[in-house]
């Protein structure tokens, strides 16, 4: 073998031993995200609608589900909770009539939902974006606590149906998003109920 045909081999065997190690590396780095990344999960992260079945959430019972990465509650309101719910007296809210834009037409009542006993709310607290706590045990958080989301972030305080207080940080009502039933017992986060009302 002379000079240049050594070299080409050479040559020939470092290409082979790059490509080799690259495709090691190419599937080291893919591995994990293939791994990790359900198909649900893909679209979930890139903002699909979420179903959501209903039907064994328990009366009194908070759940949260994940839409476009936030935390989604979902509460069964129970009459009792709609009882305080009621009791809460307009004058310690910010905003009691959910005037500002922070939840679909179709929400905009007293329960600020599509059916009163079902609340869906983003759980993103309007100051600062913590994760506000669920409490629905009457006299929890103050004397006159009715029940609600108490943030402890800085102290935010939010009635059953999301509705911020007075005399807190948070400037607003909790955000309800875009929902809509597609059975008595399914709903859809991230769709717009098309009647425009329950
Ligand atoms: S982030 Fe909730 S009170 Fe500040």
């Amino acid at each position: 073998m002379n000079a240049d045909e050594m070299d080409v081999g050479r040559r020939r065997f470092l290409t082979a031993a790059t490509s080799v190690i690259g495709g090691v590396g190419a599937a080291f780095v893919a591995y994990p995200f293939l791994a990790s990344w359900s198909p649900s999960e893909k679209t979930r992260a890139l903002g699909a609608p979420v179903e959501v079945d209903l039907s064994k959430l328990e009366p009194g019972q908070k759940i949260t589900i994940a839409w476009r990465g936030k935390p989604v509650f979902i509460v069964n309101r129970t009459k009792n909770y709609l009882d305080h719910l009621a009791a809460v007296n307009n004058d310690v809210l910010r905003d009691p009539l959910s005037e500002e834009p922070q939840q679909p037409p179709y929400a905009t009542n007293a329960y600020r939902s599509i059916k009163e006993d079902i609340l869906v709310v983003i759980g993103i607290c309007t100051h600062l974006g913590c994760v506000p706590l669920f409490k629905p045990e009457v006299g929890v958080i103050d004397s006159s606590w009715e029940g609600g989301f108490f943030c402890p972030c800085h102290g935010s305080k939010y009635d059953l149906a999301g509705r911020v207080y007075k005399g807190v940080p948070a400037p607003l009502n909790l955000v309800v998003p875009p929902y809509k039933y597609k059975s008595d017992t399914i709903i859809v986060v991230g769709e717009d109920n098309q009647q425009g009302v329950a």
